[in-house]
């Protein structure tokens, strides 16, 4: 049986006040469990569409914890793409993560937002990784991006390995998603079977970054109609919001719910007692901005279905996160309460939201490149 990595905050360090950092990296102390921490899915599905299904490579890292979540309908990507040609490209992936994580635990939250910042910016393209060339205004600039990304160093990590190994053979946008998958793993989150064969694109397009990625203060209306630009609806929105089951998000992210919520020098009322006075001593009226709160904060660095439950308390970190429960448009206030009664149905649900994320704008056949350094284009 392979063991698995998971890492918590010390318990003592819990709560929104326990924890801030005066700049990006991390100056919260963790610890570091070494143990085998998956739980399982859920054997009978709950939602429709899911089947077993076999990974198509090497994937016997975590030495039988979860079944894998098929991926079905993937628009010409699928599992078994490096079989023939890079058949040990996941177990490269997740050898670097494992060392990556326990260097510095947040990155798993960190490489999952990764992800997520690719893929709705004219697809899961890798475009987000490309810096500033003559051709290329990079996404790294872009208002939600610029000092809040993190993990391209680690991209670029695997990326040496995997060249080393298989010469321009795995794309820098299939490495995106494996390590988004490796470290919902890692971090106690369940696994995929994840469709291959993206390609990288040569553009990239910094004023999509500024358009699509919904800001931390959307109202419900503008999260359920940027997911829907995507092709994503309400269930892939609230599923995969549980994503901030793990992380963390600067002070000035959060500031206007404590300070300013609605224009009238009132903070968001929404917000339960306790934890609005925490937040406040961490992310100050004036200064403070890049000091970190945990999204989750009683266990910030395990995926589970705690973000829900929260929310439901009134814990939500963003207003992003507490409109989910409290904006009375459709299905969402529903789907929090589900998925806070029942993990394995969140975890369910997540894995089948993140293999229609990564299905978005994906670049197959002849489009696109596989880049040899992923910060620019061949
Ligand atoms: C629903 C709309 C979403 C909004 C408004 C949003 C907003 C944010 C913001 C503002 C932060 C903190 C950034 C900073 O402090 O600089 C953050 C962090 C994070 N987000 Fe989201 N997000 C959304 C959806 C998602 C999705 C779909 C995922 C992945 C499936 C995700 C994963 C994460 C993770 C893991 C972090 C922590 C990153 C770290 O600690 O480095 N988010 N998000």
């Amino acid at each position: 049986m392979g063991d698995c990595c998971l890492h918590r905050y010390a318990s003592s360090r819990y709560g929104p006040g326990a924890v801030s950092s005066r700049n990006n990296s991390t100056t919260q102390k963790w610890t570091h469990f070494t143990c085998i921490h998956l739980r399982r899915l859920k054997t009978k599905s709950k939602l429709s569409g899911l089947g077993g299904g076999t990974e198509g490579f090497g994937f016997s890292w975590w030495g039988g914890g979860h079944a894998p979540i098929s991926g079905s309908g993937s628009g010409g990507l699928f599992p078994g793409y490096y079989q023939v040609s890079c058949p040990q490209a996941n177990d490269i992936v997740v050898s670097v993560l494992k060392r990556a994580i326990s260097r510095d635990p947040r990155m798993a939250a960190s490489l999952l937002r990764l992800h997520f910042h690719d893929c709705f910016v004219q697809g899961c393209d890798a475009s987000v990784l490309l810096d500033s060339a003559a051709k290329i205004a990079s996404e790294k600039n872009a208002g939600p991006n610029r000092n809040s990304l993190r993990g391209f160093d680690v991209i670029d990590e695997i990326k040496a390995e995997l060249e080393n190994a298989c010469p321009q053979t795995v794309s820098c946008a299939d490495i995106l998603a494996m390590a988004a998958r490796g470290s919902t793993v890692l971090s106690g989150g369940p696994s995929w079977e994840l469709p291959l064969g993206r390609k990288d694109a040569r553009t990239a397009s910094l004023s999509l970054s500024n358009q699509n990625i919904p800001p931390p203060n959307s109202t419900i209306q503008t999260l359920i109609s940027l997911f829907r630009r995507q092709g994503l609806n309400e269930i892939d929105l609230v599923s995969l919001s549980g994503g901030h089951t793990i992380g963390m998000a600067r002070c000035t992210t959060f500031k206007q719910r404590l300070y300013n919520q609605n224009r009238n020098n009132q903070p968001d009322l929404t917000m339960e007692r306790t934890y609005y006075l925490g937040l406040k001593s961490v992310c100050p009226q004036s200064g403070g901005d890049n000091n970190n709160s945990p999204l989750d904060a009683s266990s910030p660095a395990r995926f589970d279905n705690t973000y829900f439950k929260l929310i439901l308390w009134g814990k939500g970190l963003l207003t992003s996160d507490q409109v989910l429960f409290s904006g009375n448009v459709g299905n969402t206030m529903q789907l929090v309460k589900r998925y806070a009664e029942d993990e394995g149905l969140f975890f369910e649900q997540f894995a089948k939201s993140m293999v229609r994320m990564g299905n978005i704008g994906a670049l197959t056949g002849f489009k696109g490149e596989v880049r040899k350094n992923c910060r620019r284009v061949n």
